[in-house]
């Protein structure tokens, strides 16, 4: 699937500019729709998605400001990018009064164009964060980004459950926000004030997790020489969340049961019965079907934490929020690595969008922060990326396979030619991801190979690789 790309309509008389100004922003990776005057220009936003538009003021039939007035009326928050001449700033502060986005004077500058352009559409989709309640259509609420149908249903359990008592089970595989969804259901609840305290069942060793969970009375256990109290009483009045709940011991399963039925337990070593008042989220990336069958998971306690469950999609089951999630963490490590990435290039977004994420969005944080910053050019490109991204395999391994060690064990051939076989094996394969970084550069390959570019063109000869086999990128 190619990621949705930003449909820009340049309206403007002069057939020079709009050619000039919609081969850039092609370039740039925007989809261009062009209109010579503004009736057309406003006859094309009835009919068409657009993302953004830039116009000039004077123009034949209908101009600029009436245009900017009309499609505001109609879009109120679509983003209006003014063309003028010099001499007519007047015009345009009056334009930006009436809700322009802002202007640009010609003769203009590309990279002026190209940020402004860039800062138009991203202002665009972060005005969806602060639209709490009202549907905005996708982008982000509760902090969670995202426009899929996955994520929008996401977006109505949220608002009907956050602000209840109900005990929720959120499932997904690692790195799709289970953390994130348990977070916001307490921001969005009239807890948000009292505390949110997080549990990691996997992360407390077995014999403490009792006298975490419900804290102990002083003498409980050598090495008890006070009473403490335990998370569940630390989070009364707010939300517990026990994260990776699979993980927790069979034994404690009971306990834990107990006190999620009764709203009541007892410290270790306590005779006296706390009652307490917590709203239960719970998370995991395990199938707790699976474990209830092996025996290592109560039915009773499934049930009484799954009254509503959130399974969270994994990201290739929502290649289409990409995009979205892409713009989001450029935004953010531009500020956080003091960058200015304006973009990410075509190429590199299809990338990004094919590949599978395993870490699901996690990965994609972790590889758009790496990107951002090795990135020296205004947009990212697909060689900002790391190569198992990019579909590079990685390195193979060095042995034999199991069809030809049979054969080299059934004494077919000697032990020479095996080893030459497998060295060869390796020797294309160190050339090819060389030729693949360098985007088919033999000079440069053959300097990371440290081996003359002579050298390197007889052994590509020799391994049966042709230069310029290797895509040279751009
Ligand atoms: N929809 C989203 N929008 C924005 N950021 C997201 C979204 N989902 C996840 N993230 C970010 O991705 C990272 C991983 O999310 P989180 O820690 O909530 O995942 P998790 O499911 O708890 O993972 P694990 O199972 O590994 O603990 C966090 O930095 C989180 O802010
Ligand atoms: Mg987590």
């Amino acid at each position: 699937m190619l990621p949705e790309r930003k449909q820009v309509l340049i309206v403007d008389d002069e057939p020079n500019l709009r050619k000039i100004l919609s081969a850039q922003l092609s370039r740039d990776g925007y989809d261009v729709m062009t209109a010579e005057d503004g009736e057309r220009g406003l006859a094309l936003l009835k009919e068409h998605h657009i993302d953004l538009v830039i116009t000039d003021l004077k123009m034949p039939k209908i101009d600029g400001m009436t245009l900017l007035k009309r499609a505001l009326e109609e879009e109120p928050e679509l983003p209006i990018v003014l063309i003028t001449a010099h001499g007519t700033i007047d015009t345009a502060v009056e334009a930006l009064k009436s809700g322009a986005f802002d202007f640009v004077t010609k003769p203009f500058d590309k990279d002026e164009v190209r940020q402004i352009v860039g800062k138009a559409l991203r202002t665009r989709e972060l005005r969806g964060a602060d639209a709490t309640s009202v549907s905005t259509g996708g982008g982000v609420r509760f902090g969670i980004i995202g426009d899929s149908a996955g994520i929008t249903d996401l977006y109505a359990v949220l608002e009907r459950v956050a602000d209840t008592p109900t005990t929720v089970l959120i499932t997904g595989e690692s790195g799709t926000g289970k953390e994130l969804v348990a977070r916001a259901l307490h921001e969005h609840s009239s807890r948000k004030d009292k505390p949110f305290i997080k549990v990691n069942c996997a992360a407390i060793p077995k014999e403490l997790i009792e006298s975490e969970l419900f804290g102990y009375e002083r003498g409980a256990f050598t090495g008890a020489v006070s009473s403490k109290p335990g998370r569940f009483e630390l989070a009364n009045g707010g939300t517990l969340f026990l994260d990776e709940i699979g993980e927790i011991p069979i034994e404690m399963q009971v306990k834990l049961l107990r006190a999620l039925q009764e709203s009541e337990f007892e410290r270790v070593g306590g005779i006296k019965t706390i009652r307490i008042d917590v709203r239960l989220v719970a998370a995991t990336n395990r199938d707790l079907k699976k474990l209830i069958a092996g025996g290592t998971f109560r039915e009773d306690l499934f049930y009484r934490l799954n009254v509503v469950p959130i399974r969270l999609p994994a990201l290739r089951e929502r290649t289409g929020d990409i995009p979205l999630l892409v713009e989001h963490f450029l935004v953010k490590f531009n500020e956080r690595l003091k960058k200015k990435v304006e973009g990410v290039e075509a190429e590199a977004m299809e990338t990004l969008v094919a590949y599978p994420w395993p870490g699901n969005i996690r990965e994609l944080e972790n590889v758009i922060e790496r990107a951002v910053l090795f990135c020296d050019t205004q947009r990212l490109r697909a060689n900002d990326l790391p190569p198992e991204i990019r579909g590079i395999p990685a390195m193979a391994n060095v042995s034999l396979s199991e069809a030809d060690l049979q054969a080299a064990l059934a004494g077919e051939g000697g032990l020479k030619e095996h080893v030459k076989v497998a060295m060869s094996r390796l020797e294309r394969e160190l050339v090819g991801r060389a030729l693949q970084q360098t985007t088919g550069n033999v000079t440069h390959a053959a300097r990371l190979l440290k081996i003359s570019r002579k050298g390197l063109q007889l052994k590509m000869k020799e391994l049966g690789l042709r230069e310029g086999a290797v895509d040279k990128g751009e």
